[in-house]
């Protein structure tokens, strides 16, 4: 092969190679093997929080991106985030009550360990990974106060308390036992986040619970739905 047409051939490649590397920037989640527990998720553990609290109809989603951001996904949030620095990332820092414009705006604040997750995947680099549990959800300890009000505090809270409902939550609350309960009693509960037909699917506009969420809560009703 003559001297130039190796030259167009090498081109080619590098064409190439930059168009494959800069395609997998916008890929979905990297899948990383069984989950880390010391280790913050974007899909399981970040968007949940964001779809409850931040991504509700007239706020941050896709049609309306108040104030420019959109958090119904990866790279729309990466828009408010330094990865690696959480306090020059505006995702964490209007969290805080020493900002002019705490968010979520008109509502309460996020508890201080929701911020320590938001906080945590940012220093860890905040990135686009999902994992797998592999089976090994913990079902042996369930308790109201700690498991089952913990789901609904990072998947639902934001539409489903007593600032949120109002607004985005059609109503219903879910974040003190007694309202919570009266959905699990009407069977709506369980419908609604197993995507039965016939029922809303929830979180809305969300992605589905884990399994071994739902299979948390299947249990906790299974044993009568304790106050524990
Ligand atoms: C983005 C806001 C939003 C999130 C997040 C959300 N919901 Fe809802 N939820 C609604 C709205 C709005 C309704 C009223 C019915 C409708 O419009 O679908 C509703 C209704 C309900 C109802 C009443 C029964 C029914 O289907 O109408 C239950 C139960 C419920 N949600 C459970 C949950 C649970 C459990 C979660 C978390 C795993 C959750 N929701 C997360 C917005 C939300």
């Amino acid at each position: 092969m003559k001297k130039n047409q190796w030259r167009a051939i090498s081109l080619l490649i590098i064409a190439s190679v930059v168009v494959v590397l800069s395609c997998t920037k916008h890929q979905a989640a990297q899948y990383v093997g069984t989950c880390d527990p010391n280790v913050i998720y974007f899909n399981k553990d970040i968007l949940p929080l964001l779809n409850s609290n931040c991504a509700m109809s007239g706020c941050h989603d896709a049609k309306e991106a108040a104030a420019g951001y959109n958090f119904t996904y990866y790279y729309g949030v990466m828009s408010a985030v330094s990865a690696g620095n959480p306090t020059g990332s505006k995702l964490y820092t209007s969290l805080l009550s020493s900002d002019r414009r705490r968010m979520p705006k008109n509502a309460e604040p996020l508890s201080s360990s929701q911020m320590e997750i938001i906080y945590n995947w940012i220093a860890q680099g905040a990135k686009n990974q999902t994992c797998d549990d592999n089976g090994s959800c913990d079902t042996s300890n369930i308790k109201y106060s700690t498991t089952i009000s913990t789901i609904i505090a990072n998947n639902c809270a934001g539409c489903h308390s007593n600032s949120g409902a109002q607004q985005s939550g059609g109503g219903v609350i879910l974040t003190d036992y007694n309202n919570l309960i009266a959905q699990v009693a009407n069977g709506k509960l369980m419908g609604d986040i197993n995507f039965a037909s016939g029922h809303n699917p929830m979180p809305k506009n969300g992605s589905q619970l884990s399994s071994c969420d739902r299979n948390k809560i299947q249990q906790w009703i299974n044993r009568n739905y304790p106050n524990n």
